[in-house]
């Protein structure tokens, strides 16, 4: 069903992305890394979760969110042994007996624990395992980090990512990020010294709906739940939802629960989404006044140029701003991919998040 609001895991419940699930399947075979990613809410989990069951492979899925800014080994490792702990029944035991004789990996049981300490587990080792017994199975594992740019503050999760990109063939890691900027930069693949530099990688986006998509998936899906919708309300809808599907799943699921899809129901949907969009991002900006100053502006004007930007946040200030100050905000911005520029016009990427900045504006 389209309208059920956790990350699908199904396929027949994902909407319109075969396209991008045939392209994961074709570069699985030979990429090492695979990299997914999109804004908040176009369906990145939901891909991944799509993508990984469909691969028919032994795979890990890593969920990083809900990490501090800077985690500690000892709190990635925990999510490492989660995702093992949360292996698909067939391969469990099979991958526990492949791992038991690595130090720090013990099996309790149905479960795996992995020792924190760095000169308890070897996590090299651990992934030379799994690539030696996947080797035999004749198939590649897949690790996956779902929101892998959390773990930025550790380096040395690039370095074994480095490793196993070269020397263990039978493994595929694929990373999500709706921070786009941020990803690239910890990953450093076009930074000439960095480890990962000039690594094969495949990127697929999770790119909007259009309007005509965005109508069928709310059609669809209104379909399936049973639902009179008007021909305005769908228009009404994919406009000021845009084709962000989270959203438009949230409006089919709200209106799933008041039993009726109209225009007031859209409005709620974009206040209730605007609010939850603007409080996602409250932490990512709390450490500067003037992404405030900045968002809060964009909010209400829609676009603005470099210049208007540099004057906005002059006035704000009370004493001109060296160029590079501007600059330096609007890129940091940027790599959260919370705005965008054409034209040296630059907006709010998310049409909820700039409803909910305007309603509520952030701190400045
Ligand atoms: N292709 C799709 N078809 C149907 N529903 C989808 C699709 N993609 C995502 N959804 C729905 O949209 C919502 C957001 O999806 P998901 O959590 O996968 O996105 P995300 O990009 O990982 O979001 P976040 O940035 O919050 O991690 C969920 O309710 C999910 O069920
Ligand atoms: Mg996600």
């Amino acid at each position: 069903m389209y309208f059920d609001p956790v990350p699908k895991t199904r396929r027949e419940d994902l909407f319109g992305r075969e396209d991008e699930l045939r392209q994961f399947q074709r570069v699985l075979q030979y990429t090492p890394l695979i990299i997914i990613t999109g804004l908040r809410r176009t369906g990145k989990t939901s891909f991944l979760n799509v993508a990984l069951a469909e691969s028919g492979a032994p795979h890990i899925r890593v969920d990083l969110r809900g990490l501090p800014v800077n985690p500690s080994r000892k709190q990635i490792i925990q999510k490492l042994q989660k995702a093992f702990n949360s292996v698909q029944g067939k391969w469990k035991s099979r991958i526990q007996r492949a791992l038991e004789k690595v130090r720090g990996v013990k099996v309790l049981g149905a479960e795996i624990s992995l020792a924190w300490e760095k000169d308890q587990l070897d996590l090299v080792d651990l992934f030379e395992r799994i690539d030696a017994w996947t080797g035999k199975q004749n198939s590649r594992f897949i690790v996956a980090f779902d929101e892998f740019q959390h773990i930025r503050g550790d380096r040395n999760v690039i370095r074994i990512l480095a490793y196993i990109m070269d020397n263990l063939q039978h493994i595929a890691v694929v990373v999500t990020g709706s921070e786009v900027g941020l990803l690239y930069d910890f990953l450093k693949l076009d930074s000439p010294g960095s480890v990962l530099y000039g690594r094969h990688h495949t990127e697929i986006r999770m790119r909007r709906f259009t309007s005509d998509e965005a109508n069928e998936f709310l059609r669809k899906g209104f379909e399936q739940v049973g639902i009179q919708v008007s021909e305005d309300t769908l228009t009404y809808a994919v406009d000021k939802l845009d084709g962000i599907v989270g959203w438009l799943t949230e409006f089919g699921a709200h209106c799933r629960d008041c039993g009726r899809a109209n225009q007031v129901v859209v409005d709620e949907t974009m206040d209730l989404a605007g609010r939850q969009a603007r409080d996602e991002i409250t932490r990512l900006v709390a450490h500067s006044k003037r992404y405030g100053v900045i968002l809060n502006y964009l909010a209400n004007v829609g676009t603005a140029s470099w210049s208007q930007l540099k004057r906005v946040l002059e006035a704000h200030e009370g004493r001109q701003l060296p160029s590079y100050v501007i600059n330096e905000v609007l890129k940091r911005l940027t790599k959260m991919s919370i705005i965008g520029h054409t034209n040296n016009q630059y907006q709010i990427m998310d049409p909820l998040l700039r409803h909910g900045i305007f309603r509520e504006p952030l701190p400045q």
